[in-house]
């Protein structure tokens, strides 16, 4: 059960071959646009739709020649059709959908969050459901309770900011570029994390919701003061992942579970992983991560989110297409049970 996956929501173009049968990933490549946009501080859409449709074709003949098939040996093609930016996302279906047209193959609208949840799956030693994930990416700060595969549930989001766009708005604050967050990460390496005591936020209030806006105001002024950016970047760090793990803890306590998995753009942040296994190695739980090269936007986790659902014998072979640039996770359905 071969399937191509087709990955454009944003400023990454990706595709990938997944074998869902074996559960063996054949290829799977990445064209990160940030040259495009790093002249922006920022993603320009119409951009990032332009540069999709250039990369399309040629990452695709490229990751067919990897996994070592042509496209006659492919059982489905999945995209991602949401959340995310509307032109992006339609270049990448309108692609997928062709590609099934002309093979005569089945298409698999995938949810972006989905697949991000799903990517520690694609890993030795997967979890099993149900867990609590945290969903951590430059557009979502989502706290999940995952009963399983397409049963989400949202305990908590942030109200403002997303933990990704705190990091990437902190870091143009430094001079660092865009997206800085892994940048502030290896800054904060040569900072002091206790230099600067920010406030944590919303840890005083009941509840799953998370802030970061008023954080990223704190980060502001405190460089602002003429603090050393490593300090401010150390100890905004350490705010952000003390803040995580206790609303994580809560959550934990909350629905009794004891697997978590982390996963987004953030969950490759060294220290994150770092607590948040020590916090499941004290409460004799697990976490669970993806490899940190699947943990940003990849197409490999759209083509497993996709090989389950053609599994279980879901298909599109519609002429249409729709993209859903709005998209919550607790929308969806089972696999097989999707209208
Ligand atoms: O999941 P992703 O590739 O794209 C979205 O779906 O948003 O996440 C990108 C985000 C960016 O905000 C980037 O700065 C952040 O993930 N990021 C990191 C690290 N690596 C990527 N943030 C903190 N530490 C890192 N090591
Ligand atoms: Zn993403």
């Amino acid at each position: 059960m071969r399937v191509l996956a087709v990955e454009s929501s944003c400023d990454e173009t990706a595709l990938a071959v997944y074998d869902g049968r074996q559960g063996r990933l054949l290829a799977h490549r990445v064209h990160s646009q940030t040259d495009v946009h790093a002249a922006y501080g920022g993603v320009v859409p119409e951009l990032a739709a332009r540069d999709h449709m250039r990369r399309l074709p040629i990452l695709a003949r490229e990751t067919m020649a990897d996994a070592g098939i042509g496209f006659d040996a492919l059982d489905g093609v999945a995209y991602t059709a949401g959340p995310g930016l509307a032109g992006a996302l339609m270049t990448g279906a309108a692609f997928a959908k062709g590609v099934a047209a002309a093979w005569g193959l089945p298409a698999l609208a995938v949810n972006h969050l989905e697949g991000h949840i799903l990517a520690p799956l694609l890993g030795a030693e997967p979890p099993s459901f149900p867990f609590l994930a945290l969903l951590v990416s430059g557009g979502h700060s989502q706290i999940i309770e995952a009963r399983a595969v397409g049963d989400y549930r949202l305990l908590g989001e942030s109200i403002d900011d997303a933990i990704g766009e705190a990091f990437d708005k902190s870091a143009k604050l430094m001079g660092l570029g865009y997206p800085g967050g892994a940048a502030l990460s290896r800054l904060a390496e040569q900072g002091d994390p206790a230099a600067i005591p920010f406030t944590r936020p919303m840890v005083n209030r009941p509840g799953l919701e998370l802030s970061f806006s008023g954080l990223k105001t704190a980060v502001a002024n405190a460089i602002a003061a003429g603090n050393a950016h490593h300090d401010v970047a150390a100890s905004f760090e350490r705010t952000v992942v003390e803040t995580l793990a206790i609303k994580l803890e809560r959550a934990l306590d909350q629905i009794g579970l004891d697997r978590l998995v982390v996963a987004g753009g953030v969950a490759a942040n060294g220290p994150l992983r770092r607590r948040l296994a020590t916090l499941m190695a004290e409460r004799g739980g697990r976490v669970f991560f993806p490899e940190i090269a699947l943990c940003t936007d990849n197409a490999a986790m759209i083509a497993l989110a996709g090989s389950l659902r053609l599994m279980a014998g879901e298909r599109d072979t519609s002429v249409g297409f729709s993209v859903r640039p709005r998209w919550p996770l607790d929308g969806l359905k089972r696999p097989g049970q999707a209208a």
